[in-house]
């Protein structure tokens, strides 16, 4: 894993849209995983702002929210379209996304599953952190799904989530539907991004901890192919890695 520390969360989300861009411009038709959250918003801007041809890509979103439609405010659909989707030549076609309200949610699983497989399996996944160490709706538990599958959030999930709720994490819905470990551990690259000081702690476990479910973001140690983009913030828990 190649952990970077920068000065702070611009510098970051620089960074990060410049490794999309340059995955993008050597390979036009990249199967791209995306992450939602407060986290990528700036790297969508500065991707939206950047020169790029996003007509041959495809995007496979991490998670959505249980029950939620896809257009309904609060559904990372909507988030997505708003701030990236709506704003490149990204072929509607193109974008792969779990529907939330679907009848069948095993088989709505099983779909996306293998329509990713069918793709070829994500090129380069980006990835945002939980504070509590989860990757997309991954939680931390006794055990992680390696499949597509719907998992019950937990409530420091759901309050991390509120803004899109009103502020109110009652709001937020109590399942999600995401990626398991499978998709993540078989990207060919991983791209995450953590700032801010509620996400050291994760950022620690997470690197330097020992692989456990109760930190499913540490199972990315296992990956040969990792780029962490972390703030000073994020990075204070770290030994031995702090440098200006
Ligand atoms: C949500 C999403 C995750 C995201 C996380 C962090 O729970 N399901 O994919 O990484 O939030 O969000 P933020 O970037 O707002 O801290």
């Amino acid at each position: 894993m190649t952990v970077t520390i920068c000065a702070d969360h611009a510098e970051a989300s620089a960074r990060a849209s410049a490794i999309v861009a340059d995955a993008l411009r050597a390979e036009p038709a990249l199967v791209l995983g995306l992450p939602t959250g407060r986290t990528p918003v700036a790297l969508y801007a500065s991707l939206v702002a950047a020169d790029l041809d996003w007509a041959k890509v495809r995007t496979f979103n991490l998670d959505e929210f249980a029950g939620l439609p896809p257009r309904a405010p609060g559904s990372f659909r909507a988030f997505m379209d708003e701030h990236m989707f709506s704003r490149v030549n990204l072929p509607p076609a193109h974008v792969g996304f779990l529907q939330g309200d679907a009848a069948d949610e095993a088989g709505e699983c099983a779909r996306y599953e293998r329509a990713i497989d069918e793709a070829g399996g994500l090129d380069l996944l980006v990835l945002g952190l939980g504070a509590n160490g989860h990757i997309g709706f991954n939680e931390p538990g006794p055990g992680l799904r390696a499949s597509t599958h719907a998992i019950a959030l937990h409530a420091s999930t759901r309050a991390a989530n509120a803004d899109r709720f009103g502020g109110d994490p009652a709001r937020v819905p109590a399942r999600g539907l995401t990626l398991g470990m499978r998709q993540v551990l078989r990207a060919r690259r991983v791209l995450m991004v953590a700032t801010g000081p509620a996400k050291a702690a994760a950022v620690s476990a997470l690197t330097q901890g020992p692989l456990t479910t109760m930190c499913p973001a540490s199972w990315l140690q296992v990956h040969s192919d990792v780029t962490l983009l972390v703030d000073r913030a994020a990075a204070a828990l770290l030994r031995d890695a702090i440098s200006d």
